[in-house]
């Protein structure tokens, strides 16, 4: 007897890494720098350029950029930050690095990014900074929350990490929209350096700092000195800082990658846009595209509105079982242990909880197919189509 073989597992996302990538990294590997090379300096410059901001800073991981960020920010004991209650843990561990505080206030229900309302809401007299994140890889609404941060006095940080490629009324995000932008390069990402992250900046001196805090605190420009150089080996630890520098391999991946990001957010786009005229009709609330701006369609969420016995818990443990890796992104952060012990909770944000029990990532990356998004939209279709 003739068994079709199983459809293989459809992951949420996953890298599509090229020839092309493999070359660039093959010759890096062949290049006696391993790090601290050209590659870098070059990945930096092109994502500078890519994102319209004057400077960009590397980091090993999107964790480290974001710690970087807040360091640039000048964020230290007490200084609270108000951050959105749905994140991934890392954008308000960022905060708790330096020992601030990080204050949790409710997304936009449309945008699923931080609320300029709850964000005004919770300023205090020691509001150092906003930490808005672009969920998904939709802009946040970085005009009203400039306002809020400007009557506040403090900076308007972002967290991009889902982002590259997305636009807020026709200016990048990354460029001065924010005055930091961390972004993430992880597997998962738009476009990945296998792990690593980026800072941009439009400010010099941010952008120094920047610097500093991924190499040890310790600097060898003589413009920079604290003490007169006693001879040409010298340098000085300025400051605390860690060892987050980016290998020369990875930011020949991140390099090549970044040729190919246009690509693969419009593949994403593609697919994104099937998935929303595909399951129209059904009892899911369909993520939208922002008005004036650019998605980058990170993640496609939909919110299963449907009461149980079809709601969203059991939505996903049907398209687990039918070979779909959907996701729910993100238990929100105040709901971790961690941030409980610290007197969290999102009694306050009744639009993150809501969220949280309808929340569903599909699968969505540019290495699947539109035949595999219809296999997932027939399985969602299937799913509320029969009697349970
Ligand atoms: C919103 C957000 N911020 C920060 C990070 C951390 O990035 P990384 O995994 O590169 O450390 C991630 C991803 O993991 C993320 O999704």
């Amino acid at each position: 007897m003739h068994h079709d073989p199983a459809p293989p597992f459809l992951p949420y996302s996953r890298p599509l890494v090229t020839e092309e990538d493999i070359a660039a990294v093959t010759a890096a590997l062949r290049d006696p720098i391993l790090s601290q090379g050209n590659r870098l300096a070059s990945f930096e410059a092109a994502f500078a350029t890519a994102v319209g901001a004057r400077h960009a800073v590397g980091f090993s991981s999107g964790t480290a950029a974001l710690h970087g960020l807040c360091f640039a920010a000048g964020i230290g004991p007490g200084d609270e930050v108000i951050v959105p209650a749905l994140t991934f843990a890392g954008t308000a561990n960022a905060v708790r690095y330096l020992g601030g505080i990080p204050v949790f206030a409710d997304i936009d229900p449309q945008t699923l990014c931080l609320d300029p309302e709850a964000a005004r809401a919770a300023v205090t007299p020691r509001t150092r900074a906003l930490l808005t994140v672009d969920f998904a890889g939709h802009p946040s609404d970085y005009d009203r929350l400039r306002a809020v941060a400007d009557e506040a006095g403090c900076l308007l940080l972002a967290d991009a990490a889902h982002a590259p490629g997305a636009a807020y009324r026709g200016r990048p995000v990354g460029s001065a929209l924010a005055d930091l932008t961390a972004f993430s390069f992880n597997p998962v990402k738009n476009m990945t350096a296998a792990e690593g992250g980026m800072v941009t900046t439009d400010d010099a001196r941010h952008a120094a700092r920047l610097r500093l805090f991924r190499t040890h605190g310790m600097t060898r420009d003589p413009a920079a000195l604290e003490y007169p150089a006693p001879g040409p080996w010298y340098y000085e630890q300025q400051v605390l800082g860690f060892n987050y520098k980016l290998s020369e391999l990875h930011a020949a991946l991140g390099l090549s990658q970044l040729h190919h990001l246009p690509a693969y957010n419009a593949h994403r786009r593609h697919l994104a846009r099937y998935y929303t005229q595909a399951l129209a009709g059904l009892p899911l609330h369909l993520p939208a595209e922002p008005p004036e701006g650019t998605h980058a369609w990170h993640l496609y969420v939909v919110r299963v509105t449907a009461p149980p016995p079809r709601h969203r818990d059991a939505l996903f443990a049907h398209l687990r079982t039918a070979g779909f890796g959907v996701q729910v992104h993100y238990i929100p952060v105040p709901m971790h242990p961690y941030y409980r012990r610290l007197g969290c909770s999102i009694a306050h944000c009744p639009e993150t909880a809501r969220y949280y029990t309808q929340a569903l990532s599909l699968p969505l990356h540019p290495a699947m197919t539109e035949h595999d998004a219809e296999r997932v939209v027939n399985a969602v279709h299937a799913f509320f189509e029969t009697d349970r």
